[in-house]
C-alpha cells in the first residue's frame, strides 16, 4: 500500500463508520449510481471533450466510479483516506492501469492548482463534520475550497449528497430508525446550504439533478431481509449510528415483519415515497 502523503495520521474526520472493516463487503451492495449525470456534466459543461479530460474521484472508496469512468477520459485519479477502501479500489485495476491512487485527505488535496478538468465526490461529505462539535460545516467548506483550487478554470465539480427528505423517504429502513436519520441529517449540510458553500468557495452553480430510477444498493435494496445481514448494513453508514440495543430491536422488527408477511405492503408504501424523492442529489458547479 502506498505511503500517506502527510506524516500526520490520517482519519476520516468523523469516525462513526469503520471503513477498514466495511471495505471488505462494501461492494456487496454498493453501485455507482448517477454515472450518466457525472459523465454528462463533465462532457456538456466543460470546455474540453470528455476523452481529453483529467478527472479526480475525491473519496473514491472502493473505486466503483473510477472503474466505470476511467476508459472514457484521458486520465483518472482517486484519493481516499481509508487504506482498506483504497486497497479494494486498486484491486480493480491491472498493473499497467493509468488510474493513479493517492492515500490522503480531501482537506489537503496533494495536487497542483488548476490540475483537473472534472472532480466527482460521491457520498463523502457526511463523514467530514461532527454535529456534536459544531453545527457549521468547516471541513465541508475547506474541502470545497481545496477542490476549487485544484480544478482548472471552467472545470466542473459534481457533488453527490443526500437531502433530508431523501434520508427520510429514500431508504426503506429509515422509517424504522427515525432518531438515527435525524443524527445523519445533522451531519449533512442541506442542499441549499451546500450551494451557498459552493458559491463561497468561488463556484458558479450549474444545477441540481436527482436520479429517481436508481438506488445505491442496486437490486439488493429490494431484499426485505437484507438488513438482517451485516454485509448489507455495511453498505449504508446510517446503520453504524445505531446503538447495539437499537440495532437489535430494529432487526427484531424486520425479522417479525418478514415472518408475518407485513413487510411486503410496508416495502410497497416505502417504495412509493422513494420514487418521489430519490435517494441522492447531484449538484454540479463550475470554477469561474
Ligand atoms: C460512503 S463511502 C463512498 C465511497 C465512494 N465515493 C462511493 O460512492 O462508492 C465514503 C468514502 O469517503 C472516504 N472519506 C471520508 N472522509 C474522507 C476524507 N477526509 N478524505 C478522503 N476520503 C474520505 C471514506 O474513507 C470512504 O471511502
Amino acid at each position: 500500500m502506498m505511503k500517506p502523503i502527510s506524516s500526520e495520521p490520517l482519519h476520516t474526520l468523523t469516525d462513526y463508520e469503520n471503513y477498514s472493516v466495511t471495505s471488505q463487503t462494501y461492494d456487496t451492495t454498493r453501485n455507482p449510481i448517477g454515472l450518466e449525470i457525472i459523465l454528462g456534466c463533465f462532457a456538456a459543461t466543460n470546455i474540453r471533450p470528455l476523452h481529453e479530460q483529467v478527472i479526480l474521484d475525491a473519496g473514491c472508496g472502493t473505486g466503483n466510479y473510477l472503474q466505470a469512468i476511467h476508459h472514457k477520459v484521458r486520465a483518472c485519479y482517486g484519493i481516499d483516506v481509508n487504506e482498506g477502501m483504497l486497497a479494494q479500489a486498486q484491486r480493480k485495476f491491472g498493473k499497467g492501469s493509468l488510474v493513479k491512487f493517492d492515500h490522503g485527505s480531501l482537506v489537503n488535496l496533494p495536487y497542483p492548482d488548476d490540475f483537473f478538468d472534472g472532480i466527482t465526490c460521491n457520498q463523502v461529505i457526511h463523514h467530514l463534520d461532527d454535529p456534536k462539535q459544531t453545527d457549521a460545516f468547516p471541513n465541508v467548506q475547506a474541502i470545497l475550497s481545496t477542490t476549487y483550487r485544484v480544478l482548472r478554470p471552467q472545470g466542473v465539480l459534481v457533488l453527490n449528497t443526500c437531502s433530508r427528505q431523501q434520508l427520510v423517504d429514500g431508504y426503506w429502513w429509515a422509517d424504522l430508525m427515525p432518531e438515527v436519520v435525524d443524527q445523519m441529517a445533522a451531519r449533512i449540510p442541506s442542499i441549499e446550504l451546500t450551494m451557498e458553500m459552493l458559491e463561497i468557495a468561488g463556484f458558479q452553480i450549474g444545477g441540481i439533478i436527482v436520479p429517481l430510477h436508481e438506488v445505491l444498493q442496486g437490486p439488493s435494496y429490494f431484499d426485505p431481509a437484507g438488513p438482517l445481514q451485516k454485509s448489507f448494513r455495511d453498505g449504508d453508514s446510517t446503520w453504524s449510528l445505531l446503538s447495539e440495543e437499537k440495532l437489535h430491536r430494529t432487526l427484531e422488527r424486520i425479522r417479525t415483519m418478514n415472518e408475518d408477511g407485513s413487510i411486503i405492503q410496508y416495502l410497497d408504501e416505502r417504495e412509493k415515497r422513494r420514487k418521489r424523492v430519490g435517494q441522492t442529489t447531484f449538484i454540479f458547479a463550475r470554477k469561474s
